[in-house]
């Protein structure tokens, strides 16, 4: 993680504020009394095709409608002179294809033009590769970037030729350099040559992606989540593993294989919200399950995929008849079981060898999957049944994942969990998009939860501030306070994933997002770095803690703080989270209490995040205006005294030193 060093002490940092007078809280960390271990997958990733997040997000094809699959088989191009759409191409999944011929007079041009995602991002000086299925012995096209502002008379900037040199479908390559940076260029193919020629699948990637996988993911966005040091990955929905109507449902099976041959399927963003509709929205399964898989094992999470349990959004669907009879849901069923073969089965077995023959042989140690996303009523529990009963027979060894709900509480989520614990599912996936009343309230949530059913997994949560303000640094601050109450209770959340993950600043649907971009550029918001700060600091165990002589409830009453303490095996230190949700610095004193006499607490840290105005984000135009601090900090035997600016959250890091 790149924090920004500073190298002034903490009481630097509060400098120049006013101090009010006020006792101090007194943290006391009882570090003789080790809690719970914290799971490897504590903090992570839930990641969803939601806001251009996948095609034309983090999958870095710059081409859009490249098969001309969408339902306006044209859409996103522009054609000229003498161009013919076709059906009976070499992909049986995505028939289409476009003819280009003649144009009946040698100064008329025949082609067409791409118009990207909200245009095609090239940077000056990167290499793209250009590529695409063509037959046409002798024929030539030739490939154009062009820069789509009108008032510019030299509008190509990249020009290339292709020899097409059979009858026969086949690929061609070109590889250029930008010599300017664009955000917004259009591709233009021409044909240059007197004959007829057939294009299909016409994409244009960037060479330098994340790993270096050819036609791979977007750089600076997967960087953004390796930097998080993930311990979960879920994908791929969210809403869009239920499909407005069963045939939209994400079908995992849909997104194996050659790229070429994976059918679309509708992106039902494209017009969930009529305010905010966009028809060009589809998914590519560009970026499939191989593809969610090799990413989370490259992140170093583990793979948790989400499956349909038959039920389409109920949200969209109140008829029945929109749902799989539970007597039907064999295929679906035989769908789970495929996938834990697809992830884990040996590369004899008819879905190890599909994996395999993508490029890894080796099994992707899937543990976990989820069935159903946010389900509600006796149907889910009658869905999620036979999926339990046949996925514990078949794979003992995976935990499954079932739903309280869309809601965080309330009659549907108070029906669901004891449903699930009826089912012995492993662990429960619980989702809370709500204001920040609501995370100011919830420090305590998970104080009271049933030790002996299923563990938690926080599975998509967001802070909605008031008014129009998204990832603004309050909500991030009230994350962290609500997340020390995740850590506190590590003996049973298990898992945590802020939601949603990105969005395109000219695509989104739904906000706040963990980080925003557009054609070149990224932002990571507060909330990005409040994950990163707990998953870079999340150690091993929980030490209890107290505040004021009574346990932390992370309550108005403990003046706005919140806190949680635990111990890092790794790097023999004890880490104290603290936020400071009031608008006054607050005296704090912190004792690491029970240290046996042989110990001695040294090479301490402290890293504050925090901001002089709670409404302030980062942008993309700015986008470190807020971000984390650290700096050395000296303690005093087992006593650190400090003051904690106000809407801060802080932590402190104390290696233990043995003589
Ligand atoms: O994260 C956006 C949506 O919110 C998800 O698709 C859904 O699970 C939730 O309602």
């Amino acid at each position: 993680m790149k924090l920004h060093k500073t190298l002034f002490a903490t009481a630097a940092l509060v400098a120049g504020m006013t101090l009010h007078a006020q006792s101090s809280s007194n943290l006391v960390i009882q570090t003789n009394k080790l809690g719970a271990k914290i799971q490897p997958t504590m903090y992570g990733l839930f990641f969803e095709d939601i806001n251009y997040g996948a095609d034309g997000g983090l999958y870095a094809e710059l081409i859009k409608n490249r098969s001309f699959e969408f339902p306006q088989n044209l859409m996103g191009w522009k054609t000229f002179g003498n161009v013919t759409l076709m059906n009976d191409g070499p992909f049986e999944n995505n028939p289409h294809y476009v003819r280009l011929g003649n144009a009946g007079h040698q100064h008329k041009h025949t082609g067409l033009e791409n118009e990207g995602f909200f245009g095609i991002g090239v940077k000056a000086g990167e290499e793209y590769r250009f590529s695409v299925w063509a037959r046409g012995k002798g024929e030539k096209i030739g490939i154009e970037l062009v820069d789509n502002n009108t008032m510019n008379e030299g509008q190509a900037f990249v020009n290339k030729k292709i020899d097409i040199d059979s009858n026969e479908w086949k690929q061609y390559e070109v590889v250029f350099t930008a010599p300017v940076t664009d955000p917004k260029a259009h591709l233009r193919i021409f044909l240059e040559s007197a004959g007829t020629v057939d294009l299909e699948h016409i994409s244009l990637f960037p060479v330098d992606t994340w790993n270096g996988h050819k036609n791979g993911l977007r750089k600076d966005l997967a960087q953004a989540l390796y930097e998080i040091n993930p311990g979960v990955f879920r994908f791929p929905g969210g809403c869009i593993v239920e499909g407005t109507d069963l045939e939209s449902r994400y079908d995992w099976k849909k997104s194996v294989g050659p790229v070429e041959n994976r059918p679309l399927n509708e992106n039902r963003w494209h017009y969930t919200f009529k305010h905010r509709f966009f028809p060009d929205y589809f998914q590519t399964y560009g970026l499939g399950f191989y593809e969610y898989f090799l990413l989370s094992e490259e992140l170093g999470a583990a793979p948790l995929p989400i499956l349909s349990c038959g039920l389409s959004c109920q949200f969209q669907n109140t008829d029945s008849a929109a749902h799989v009879a539970v007597c039907e849901l064999d295929s679906y069923i035989q769908d789970a079981i495929d996938l834990i073969e697809f992830a884990n089965g040996d590369v004899n077995t008819t879905w190890g060898k599909v994996r395999a023959e993508m490029g890894h042989p080796a099994p992707f140690n899937l543990k976990y999957v989820g069935i159903g996303n946010e389900q509600w009523g006796p149907e889910y529990p009658e869905h999620l049944a036979p999926f339990i009963t046949a996925l514990r027979k078949a794979h003992p060894e995976i935990e499954i994942i079932g739903s309280s709900g869309p809601d965080s509480e309330g009659k549907q989520f108070d029906y669901l969990w004891p449903e699930m614990k009826n089912l012995k599912v492993d662990l429960v996936d619980e989702h809370f998009y709500r204001p920040e009343s609501w995370f100011l309230s919830q420090g305590n949530r998970y104080d009271n939860y049933d030790r002996k059913g299923p563990k938690v997994f926080a599975g998509e949560y967001a802070c909605h501030g008031k008014g129009k303000k998204y990832n603004h640094f309050n909500a991030a601050l009230l994350e962290a306070a609500f997340m020390t109450g995740l850590e506190r209770n590590a003996d049973i959340v298990h898992m945590a994933t802020y939601a949603p993950l990105f969005a395109h600043v000219e695509g989104w649907q739904w906000r706040p997002d963990m980080i925003w971009f557009d054609n070149l550029n990224s932002v990571r918001t507060c909330s990005y770095y409040v994950q990163q700060l707990y998953s870079h600091n999340k150690g091993s165990h929980v030490v209890p803690l107290t505040m004021n002589k009574k346990a932390v409830a992370g309550q108005e009453g403990q003046n706005g703080l919140f806190a949680s303490s635990v111990w890092d095996e790794a790097s023999n230190s004890y880490i104290v989270k603290v936020v400071n949700t009031s608008d006054q610095a607050q005296p704090l004193q912190l004792t690491f209490a029970g240290l046996k006499k042989n110990v001695k607490l040294g090479n301490g840290a402290c890293i504050l995040y925090q901001a002089q105005n709670p409404d302030a984000d980062n942008t993309i135009e700015n986008p470190n205006a807020i971000v984390p601090q650290e700096s050395a900090i000296a303690i005093d035997g087992n006593v650190l005294d400090t003051t904690l600016a106000p809407n801060t959250f802080a932590i402190y890091k104390f290696q233990k030193l043995t003589n």
